[in-house]
């Protein structure tokens, strides 16, 4: 390292030199040639390696399983001075699973593509998530994530729109074939961590879901689009799961689930494990998904959702816009929910809850466990071509409140009889075309029955750092 540290003064050196005397780069010539890259990370790392220095072949054929661990281990080394940079050139990088080390940032090339690999052994089985119990599609283990991280603090992945192909088609055959004994793997998946970007790629084809952030604080999502088939199973978007601190912006996703699904656990193991996912921003999103939802909360919500806030979203020929899904046994709570300036094109539901979804880890599940949803607060939308304007189902022991919606437009596909059908909720509406159910009739006040909170959450205020690193 001594060697690549005097190297990368030089060229500090020399890009001040010719900074000051205003001159090209190409006359710079007492120092090598060397690429640069700009880029934006939670912190600026101090050292760089590219895959091709740990033996990575991009022939779209060979597996980078060894170079990318043997990269992230000499990586790990550095962590605790001043970080490293792991540069993905171009080339296709066919991997399987490899893990993630602290003060990391991984760079893509805009060529570049890692392809998950189609060797099922290259995604070794661990352990089901500790507030699921087991597999969330089969009882038992799970097969890893493609990218993974856990206990860490710092970690980045990013690029100039390089490319992660979870080549995901195998994995959605088997799994409608009944074939899989075992859970998916993620594309990425990080968990007990704190502070995480994933930012400027395009993600395609995940096996299952794209983004699992689990158990993790600070988590920024940014500038990520995601595209799946939209026939394709399980290839949700990007998932929160009992988080902290969250923000996601700027992104787009076609998938053949919940393009945003917010989760916390699954009945009693839920419960037990009692870790929230609360303080979300979610903005500037676009969502194509024709048979889920363009923000879910649940149906795993047994460590209770809070305060999660959706402003600047676009969706089209999408099921349902925001869809609370839980159920008895679920426990926990969706509470403090607040979401403006939607705007819908080709939707069969706009609002949709229900206190009625299935799908339990297993028989144990406690029949006295009844969720909580309160104080959820929807406004300022508009929606052309919709079939329902809102399915709200809550629970006869435990209805749902305080439901709140005001200055929405939906603009009917057929004059249906029965726009709306509500049963065991509570709440308020007002300037809401078609009108709502009588058991959400005008009130008066409405905004002191429903107030909009006007703060910003602290991981709006995380800024992000412009870095270069040199040598890579
Ligand atoms: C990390 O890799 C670089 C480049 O191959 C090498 O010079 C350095 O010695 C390695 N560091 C460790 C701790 O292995
Ligand atoms: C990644 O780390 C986890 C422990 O957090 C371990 O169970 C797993 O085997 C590791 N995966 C690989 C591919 O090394
Ligand atoms: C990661 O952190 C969790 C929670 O603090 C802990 O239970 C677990 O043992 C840690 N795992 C590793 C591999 O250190
Ligand atoms: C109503 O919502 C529309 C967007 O759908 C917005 O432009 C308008 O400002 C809102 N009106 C009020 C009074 O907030
Ligand atoms: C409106 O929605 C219906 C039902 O989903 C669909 O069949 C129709 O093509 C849509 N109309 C337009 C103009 O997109
Ligand atoms: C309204 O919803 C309830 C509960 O899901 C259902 O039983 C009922 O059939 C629905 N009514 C209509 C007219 O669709």
């Amino acid at each position: 390292m001594e060697l690549q540290t005097s190297k990368r003064r030089s060229q500090i050196l020399c890009l001040l030199v010719f900074g000051f005397l205003n001159l090209r780069r190409a006359e710079c010539q007492f120092y090598p040639a060397s690429r640069s890259l700009s880029y934006q990370s939670t912190n600026c790392r101090a050292y760089s390696v590219s895959l091709t220095d740990f033996g990575g072949i991009g022939d779209g054929v060979t597996s980078n399983t060894k170079a990318f661990a043997a990269a992230i281990s000499n990586l790990s080394h550095y962590q605790h001075m001043g970080g490293g940079l792991l540069y993905v050139p171009p080339g296709r990088w066919v991997t399987g699973s490899f893990n993630l080390t602290s003060s990391l940032t991984i760079f893509l090339h805009r060529d570049a593509v890692i392809l998950g690999s189609q060797n099922m052994n290259e995604w070794p089985l661990i352990d089901p998530l500790p507030s699921y119990g087991r597999g969330r599609d089969a009882p038992g283990g799970r097969y890893s994530s493609l990218i993974m991280g856990s206990n860490l603090t710092d970690v980045v992945i990013t690029g100039d729109r390089g490319t992660i192909d979870g080549q995901g088609a195998m994995w959605w055959d088997k799994f409608r074939n009944d074939e899989l004994k075992h859970t998916c793997g993620y594309l990425i998946e990080i968990m007990f961590s704190n502070l995480i970007l994933i930012s400027n790629l395009r993600l395609v084809n995940s096996p299952s879901w794209n983004v699992h952030p689990v158990y993790s604080s600070n988590v920024v999502v940014k500038g990520i689009t995601i595209l799946a088939p939209v026939t394709s199973t399980k290839t949700d978007g990007i998932n929160p799961d009992s988080c902290t601190n969250v923000r996601i912006e700027d992104c787009y996703i076609v998938s053949g689930n919940d393009c945003i699904a917010i989760k916390s656990g699954w009945d009693k193991y839920g419960i037990d494990f009692g870790m929230p996912t609360k303080h979300v921003i979610i903005r500037r999103l676009t969502c194509i998904s024709p048979d889920s939802a363009t923000i879910a909360l649940g149906s795993e919500m047994s460590g209770g959702i809070q305060d999660v806030r959706a402003e600047d979203i676009t969706a089209i020929n999408t099921q349902s816009a925001v869809r609370i899904k839980t159920a008895i046994g679920r426990g926990g709570f969706v509470k403090d929910i607040f979401a403006k300036g939607f705007t819908m094109h080709n939707m069969y539901y706009v609002f949709w809850m229900t206190g009625t979804y299935g799908q339990h880890a297993d028989d144990h599940f406690d029949p006295n466990a009844i969720p909580i949803v309160h104080n959820i607060n929807y406004r300022d939308m508009v929606a052309e071509n919709v079939t329902i304007a809102g399915k709200l189902e809550g629970i006869e022991k435990g209805p749902f409140t305080g439901i709140c919606i005001s200055n929405v437009t939906m603009e009917m596909f057929e004059s249906k009889k029965l726009p709306w059908n509500c049963t065991y909720i509570e709440g308020a509406s007002t300037k809401v075309t078609p009108q709502p159910c009588s058991s959400l009739a005008d009130q008066d006040p409405y905004a002191s029955l429903c107030p909009y909170p006007a703060d910003k959450l602290p991981i709006e205020y995380l800024e992000l750092k412009e870095c270069i690193s040199y040598d890579v």
